[in-house]
């Protein structure tokens, strides 16, 4: 168990510890020179009681700087709602580019009278330039004077005043610190295939919101609705005057300011605008394993086994793209997962209450006698060269045809391929589906490349596996030893006639040009409009055609879909995971930083890192720590590469029980955690929380990014360095208590070392004022779990009252008709349980309370049993959460 040690430092020690400086300054060499262009001038102007409209006029002789600029704009201003303000500024020709509609369902605008709303906008005419300010307390929040706007076919810049030292988040995707770097730093939005996470890199996603947080005068978003690639920039200029401007190659300024003003309201009003998280199944908070490399059936089954003989709970068995023939989506490879097996695997892990989830790749296997390739080349789905053939690329299968998601006929394709594929009939029953590499990857480096002169090589088979001869407990005699098989080898479709590849001001790519291993940019989409335009969406729109295909497949069911491609709003109906991070100490770290980011900022509350590493070997002091982490993240899946060693938990004795106390801990909290998702689902108040959004005005924790609180009421502090047994972490100005002992933990707003961290140990603290509904008992699968009792841990804070919540429903079905919403509250020595009481349990799932314990008292109740050196009183019960009830203690 280990110790606490108070520090009382300075305040000035507290942000050593925070944020590890990454090496930010990367080359600015693609930010633009303003140089001298003539700005606009506004006119026309039209106001109503909720909007404002205006021309915008070049106002002098184009600068043409890096294409030609557009003479004349148009300006729109509406007040949405009493919190949001919409901004759009675009050429009056409409030839622009704007995302489609489908790809991101405008929000609705509630047309609120402008003396109603927590924003004003304001212009200046000439040149034009505009702010957007909090009444409130006449913060401006948002001031484009410092710079001409530049509105080019290529090229549009705009730039908009910070304070000094802003406190600025989100971006995404990015590996880079949490609260981002304000010493001239850039984002590069270009989704890439990232074969590793590197700082100040584009990753795989684009997600063009940030939050700016003021401390007490408020926290406030600005998203910028444009997929065209761009680099963002937080400037500082020698007299410190700090700014953001928006560098983009193309697309309209498209913004809508969030007001705020609590950190947790800009959240909300982010999923007002992107779309609001869809619910996803209780199980998918179960642990999942996963390894590229699994080599066959067999393999894959005797894991299942292995966890089930160490006694560690696996929820879900994934299997990367081994399970293929030949790398082709929508195939079994013969005979290392002949299909009938596959069948009798699936149907053993449901029997078992388990899952199964299969990868898909956007790359189609472009040969004649590529059944899938055959279907979709005939319904006309594939993305097409000048010529008219199809788009040639690389991919794991070879040669591959990608396909046009904006193409109405793609999603009819894709759901048949679905039917034929997944049903337990002719294919595999499948509980989720996982999309990879569809930024999209191209293994062809560049537009230019002919990799296969002589023709598409076949793709690689799996190495053989010996046969290992070793029973696989549980599955049923064809998976046993003397049964093994041998094992053989109208909207604007966007400006025509640009400069596709080499635009004279390009964004910045790890990866090298804008085109280079991934689809042409001057590749046309079935809309008329540019991969140029709208391949930061690519991933998303495959993304939610599979969901959509999921749905078809099961109509009453919610999808699980996880995808490594997003874009703005994709949250709204797929799940993503941060890619291929590696082994390593500075990877487990990252993990935290972009869970806060995804779910806090980008309205994804579904995510989390490969578990172990990904990339490179890991070894068992890091995974012990990474499964203990994960257990706090969203999504919890192991995951390796190929050439890795293998990395389930049970490979050590050490991980195996960091993992089974881990897993224990996260199924106890499993409902707790699935009401946080509701919430978040319903309302956009993120279930993984910053520390600033509980504390806004304790400067502290702005920059906090090795701590999160999960939910509300639970914040975890990992030790996070390599051979460490000691963490130093903030703990707030408020009442604590030690997760795992009860013991009350004063804040005093100072950080707090802890000695004597075991690598099968990770602190939780509860936030005083909070109740957390957990199941008495763990189990096996969360089939299981959701049998089991409930206790109610009631942590009061210093005036002797506390608060909780907790949403019961049936786990998997899309539509709920009999739900609970409980309320908990304590005060003055009574627990309360209110609320809406729909769900009654009625496949057997237990409702009952237990017990109840209530921490951080002195003395014995009226009722219970009193912990004297826990200070906690227990009362047993049973309570029915069928309707109200309370208890005095
Ligand atoms: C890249 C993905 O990021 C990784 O998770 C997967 O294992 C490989 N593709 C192989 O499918």
């Amino acid at each position: 168990m280990f110790v606490y040690i108070l520090f009382y430092l300075a305040i000035g020690y507290v942000g050593l510890i925070f944020a590890a400086p990454a090496p930010l300054n990367g080359p600015l060499a693609i930010r633009a020179s303003n140089g001298t262009c003539p700005g606009y001038a506004a006119s026309n102007i039209v106001k109503t009681d909720s909007s404002l409209t205006a021309d915008l006029t070049l106002a002098g002789d184009p600068c043409n700087s890096y294409s030609e600029d557009i003479k004349n704009l148009k300006l729109l201003v509406e007040y949405q709602s009493t919190d949001r303000l919409h901004v759009k500024i675009y050429d009056a020709d409409l030839k622009v580019f704007q995302v489609q509609e489908e790809a991101f369902p405008r929000p609705a605008n509630g047309n609120t009278p402008s003396a109603d709303a927590a924003l004003e906008f304001n212009l200046v005419e000439s040149p034009f330039s505009f702010t957007v300010k909090r009444k409130a307390n006449d913060e401006v929040i948002f001031d484009t004077s410092s710079s001409q706007l530049i509105f080019q076919t290529q090229y549009v810049q705009l730039r908009t005043k910070l304070p000094k030292d802003p406190h600025v988040y989100g971006l995404g995707e990015h590996s880079d610190p949490f609260q981002l770097p304000t010493d001239n730093y850039r984002r590069s939005l270009l989704n890439s295939e990232s074969p590793n996470i590197p700082f100040n890199s584009n990753l795989y996603g684009t997600h063009p919101v940030y939050f700016e947080h003021r401390g007490g005068k408020g926290t406030h978003g600005v998203f910028l609705l444009n997929s065209t690639p761009m680099n963002i920039f937080i400037l500082r200029d020698d007299a410190g005057n700090q700014a953001l401007e928006y560098d983009t190659i193309g697309g309209v300024l498209d913004f809508y300011f969030l007001a705020g003003s609590k950190p947790s309201d800009v959240s909300k009003q982010y999923a007002d605008v992107v779309g609001h998280s869809a619910m996803y199944p209780y199980w998918t908070f179960g642990f999942h394993q996963c390894k590229y490399g699994y080599w066959d059936v067999n393999m894959v089954a005797e894991v299942v086994g292995n966890y089930s003989t160490a006694g560690i709970p696996l929820e879900v068995m994934w299997t990367d793209i081994d399970y293929m023939d030949l790398r082709q989506d929508f195939t079994t490879d013969p005979e290392r997962f002949p299909i009938d097996k596959m069948r009798e695997l699936v149907t053993t892990l449901h029997e078992r209450g388990q899952r199964y989830v299969l990868i898909l790749d956007p790359g189609v296997h472009a040969v004649a006698n590529q059944a899938s390739y055959a279907r979709g080349h005939e319904q006309d789905v594939f993305l097409k060269a000048a010529d008219g053939s199809d788009l040639l690329g690389v991919q794991w299968p070879g040669t591959v045809a990608w396909p046009d998601w904006f193409a109405p006929q793609t999603k009819t394709w894709w759901t048949d391929e679905f039917r034929r594929f997944f049903n337990p009939e002719s294919g595999i029953d499948l509980d989720g589906i996982w999309v990879d590499m569809n930024e999209a990857s191209n293994f062809c480096p560049n537009p230019d490349c002919n990799p296969f002169p002589e023709g598409n090589p076949p793709a690689p088979k799996n190495p053989p596996r010996p046969n290992t001869g070793r029973p696989i407990p549980g599955f049923p005699a064809s998976f046993q030893p003397s049964n093994l098989t041998a094992r053989a080898d109208e909207e604007s479709k966007g400006i025509p006639n640009r400069e596709w590849f080499h635009p004279k001001y390009t964004v910045y790519n790890h990866r090298g040009n804008l085109s280079d291993f991934t689809i042409p940019m001057n590749t046309s989409n079935f809309d008329g409009t540019k991969q140029y335009d709208t391949h930061n969406m690519h991933g998303h729109m495959m993304a939610l055609t599979t969901h959509s295909a999921m749905l078809d497949r099961r109509p009453e069911l919610r999808p699980m879909v996880l995808t490594r491609s997003t874009f703005a709003g994709s949250g709204r109906q797929v799940t993503h995971w941060f890619g291929d991070n590696k082994s390593a100490w500075e990877d487990y770290r990252i993990t935290i930083r972009q869970m806060l980011a995804w779910v806090a900022m980008h309205q994804m509350p579904m995510v989390g890192s490969d578990v172990c590493g990904f990339n490179q070997d890991t070894n068992e002091h890091l995974c012990a720590r990474w499964a203990m982490l994960g257990a706090f993240q969203p999504f919890y899946r192991n995951h390796a590469e190929l050439s890795t060693i293998q990395q389930e938990f049970y490979q050590w004795p050490l991980v195996s029980e960091a993992a089974k106390k881990a897993i224990d801990t996260r199924y106890k909290l499993l409902d707790y955690i699935y009401t946080a998702l509701y919430y978040q689902t319903k309302t956009g108040e993120p279930m993984i929380n910053p520390l600033f959004y509980l504390y806004p005005e304790d400067t502290n924790t702005f920059a906090i990014q090795e701590q999160w609180f999960y939910g509300d009421a639970l914040l975890i502090s990992p030790v996070t360095a390599e051979g460490s047994t000691q963490v130093t972490f903030y703990l707030p100005k408020d009442t604590f208590y030690d997760y795992w002992t009860g013991a009350v933990v004063q804040g005093e707003g100072t950080n707090v070392t802890l000695t004597d961290v075991s690598e099968t140990e990770i602190p939780v603290h509860i936030r005083g004022g909070t109740i957390i509904p957990q199941r008495v008992n763990s189990a096996n699968t969360t089939k299981q779990l959701r049998k089991e009792d409930f206790t109610i841990l009631v942590a009061p804070d210093a005036e002797g009252k506390a608060t909780g919540r907790l949403y019961l429903d049936e786990g998997e079905k899309l539509d709920q008709p009999n739900t609970s919403e409980i309320s908990f509250s304590f005060e003055g020595g009574k627990l309360s349980s209110t609320g809406s009481f729909g769900y009654t349990g009625e496949s057997g799932e237990s409702v009952t309370v237990k017990n109840i314990r209530i921490l951080g008292q002195q003395q014995a109740g009226k009722v219970g049993t009193w912990d004297s050196s826990a200070k906690s009183v227990t009362v047993e019960g049973p309570w029915k959460l069928v309707g109200a009830w309370a208890v005095e203690i």
